[in-house]
């Protein structure tokens, strides 16, 4: 049985302490966690009701997604004041409460901070855009148009834009495009204007000040731009628009900003996690998240939420196989541990669908099973933990039959509409983007939180601004928690387990065993960090006889079992164990 060796980490001392690390991390997505006021839309003050249960999952932080001013036109990341709240989800008192009562459980705070881009309706905007020579003429990202042959005048790039159509948007009063990497409600800040990069630390300053404990930082890595903003080469033929990610993904000055960045939560003892898409390399990672750069504390990284995207953009379809899902988990295990550097451990948030819907093939019986398993899967992973609101009832994605008119976020309406234009007369075009449309859409994550079986879910008195999904009388918080063994319980047992095991669970090595296998995930923590940890996973929906490696039996025989999908003992035969459908155990 090979085990990968990791003889240069276990001479090193192994990674430093630090309440982040330690921490799992509730993301709650305020339209869609509790309304308290009978609006039909989650509230800040809905939050703060939920404090018991929130406890009683044994979260150590929440993370709140934006709550902040905003038209909403990409549900609270189009920011038109950073220092004010969107009306319906309450008041800065509110906020201000909530983060007070988080700590009076000895909980903490974390906000998102989206600075990539503000919402056109923000004044810098309103601003920049009404003349070449204004006070905030240089805050956004403008370009003087490309004149075509015929004279027509053409977007300065071939960029395209995440939600659909070209990335730039013409302005009459300037005659100049300004760039936005999402819609063109969302215009790009120019961070080369050092009074842009000002602004944003006094953002960070006004809400650290406030107390809050941290930040996650909205698409971070794009906020430096290979200057010249070249034409990207052509990767997707037949489109207009073509992915731009190479000259935004990981331009030259992103380590400086971020430095800075960290200089403003350095002095308020806070911590930072960067989302960053489109960041794969070795080296780009290292360089923003290894402790002695001072730059993140941690990034989200993408690879396995972009497992299952194809060449031609998120709604293709793309195999894969439980090799790729542990070549990607080893990759970063090993690597961070190697560096210096710390994982962010997630498989859902507010962009991806439900984990148990996209990353199981499971019998619907077999749902809670599966779900418990993914959890065994990440929860004993090196890193910090990230759960998103409605994973610990094992939430599945919306059902298969609903018309696309229930559906409200922008990304999938807009691709959509780009679709029936491109697959014209191309059925099976067709058939295949609706089929990973519906896989992969964000509107899979964003349907109300499941409270109980009465109207709307005991999400809300009011008709939800989106529907909830029909499988709340059958996962809901309220009857799992009366469930000793539902996947809620599964998961406070879990959250406990990485408390008492931190050692091992959270600071020990990763080791992987590698023989190839399709159906089981096995590997060890520890290597000198706690004892021992061994997690053993059938990922599939069949009884599986596999065979294990003799420490593993080991560790069976002389240790203990800390959590498990099935109560009765583990199925030795020989040096084989017999697992039953996502049977999944970590022995200490
Ligand atoms: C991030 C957010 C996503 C948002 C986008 C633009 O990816 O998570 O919800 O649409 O950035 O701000």
């Amino acid at each position: 049985m090979a085990i990968m060796t990791v003889t240069e980490t276990q001479t090193h001392k192994g990674p430093s302490r630090a309440w982040w690390k330690e921490a799992s991390i509730y993301q709650i997505y305020p339209a869609s966690f509790k309304d308290s006021n009978g609006d039909g839309l989650g509230d800040v003050r809905g939050v703060i009701q939920k404090l018991d249960y929130l406890q009683s999952l044994g979260v150590d932080a929440v993370w709140l997604c934006p709550i902040y001013k905003s038209p909403q036109k990409d549900m609270g990341y189009d920011i038109s004041d950073y220092r004010d709240i969107h009306e319906p989800y309450g008041t800065l008192q509110d906020v201000e409460e909530l983060t007070a009562a988080l700590h009076g459980r000895g909980m903490k705070m974390v906000m998102d901070l989206v600075v990539n881009h503000t919402s056109d309706q923000h004044v810098w905007f309103q601003e920049s855009k009404s003349s070449r020579d204004n006070s905030k003429h240089d805050f956004y990202i403008w370009k003087e148009p490309r004149l075509l042959e015929n004279g027509t005048r053409a977007p300065p790039n071939n960029w395209a834009s995440a939600f659909g159509g070209s990335a730039w948007t013409y302005n009459e009063a300037r005659d100049q495009y300004y760039l936005g990497l999402f819609c063109p409600e969302q215009p790009d800040l120019n961070w080369e204007n050092p009074q842009v990069v000002r602004e944003v630390h006094d953002i960070m300053e006004f809400w650290l000040k406030k107390g809050i404990d941290g930040f996650r930082m909205d698409v971070i890595n794009m906020i430096s731009k290979v200057p010249g903003l070249p034409d990207a080469p052509i990767t997707l033929p037949g489109r207009q628009w073509q992915p731009g990610d190479m000259y935004y993904a990981y331009g030259p000055r992103l380590n400086e900003y971020l430095q800075g960045l960290r200089g403003i939560l350095d002095r308020y003892n806070a911590f930072a996690v960067g989302e960053m898409p489109n960041v794969k390399k070795d080296s780009q990672v290292a360089a923003v998240v290894a402790s002695d750069r001072k730059e993140l504390n941690m990034i989200f990284q993408f690879d396995i939420v972009d497992m299952d995207i194809g060449d031609d953009g998120k709604f293709s379809p793309r195999d894969w196989s439980l090799n790729t899902l542990k070549g990607i988990v080893n990759r970063w295990q090993t690597f961070m541990y190697e560096i210096d550097g710390w994982n962010a451990l997630f498989l859902e948030n507010h962009d991806q669908a439900r984990s148990v819907s996209r990353f199981t093939k499971h019998r619907p019986e077999h749902r809670a099973l599966a779900a418990k398993m993914l959890a065994t899967f990440i929860g004993t992973q090196s890193g910090t933990l990230y759960i998103y609101q409605g994973q610990e009832l094992g939430m599945t994605s919306l059902p298969e039959d609903w018309s696309l008119d229930e559906f409200r976020d922008l990304e999938s309406l807009n691709h959509h509409a780009e679709a029936v234009e491109y697959f014209r007369g191309n059925e099976e075009g067709m058939k295949v983007f609706m089929r990973d449309l519906r896989k992969k859409a964000r509107d899979n994550a964003r349907s109300p939180m499941q409270w109980n079986t009465e109207e709307n879910a005991g999400f809300s008195s009011a008709t939800p601004w989106m529907r909830v999904n029909d499988s709340y009388t059958e996962i809901n918080a309220k009857r799992l928690d009366n469930e000793s063994s539902s996947v809620l319980n599964y998961w406070r047992n879990l959250l406990k387990a990485r408390k008492e095991h931190v050692d091992s669970l959270v600071y020990g090595n990763f080791e992987l065993v590698q023989d190839g296998d399709e159906a089981v995930v096995c590997f060890r923590r520890g290597g000198g960090h706690g004892a021992d940890a061994w997690t053993v996973l059938n990922f599939t929906d069949d009884e599986v006889l596999w065979q294990a490696p003799d420490a593993l039996l080991q560790a069976i025989a002389g240790g203990k079992q800390v959590i498990g999908t099935y109560d009765d003992a583990v199925v030795r035969e020989g040096n084989k164990l017999r697992l039953r459908p996502f049977e999944a155990r970590t022995f200490i």
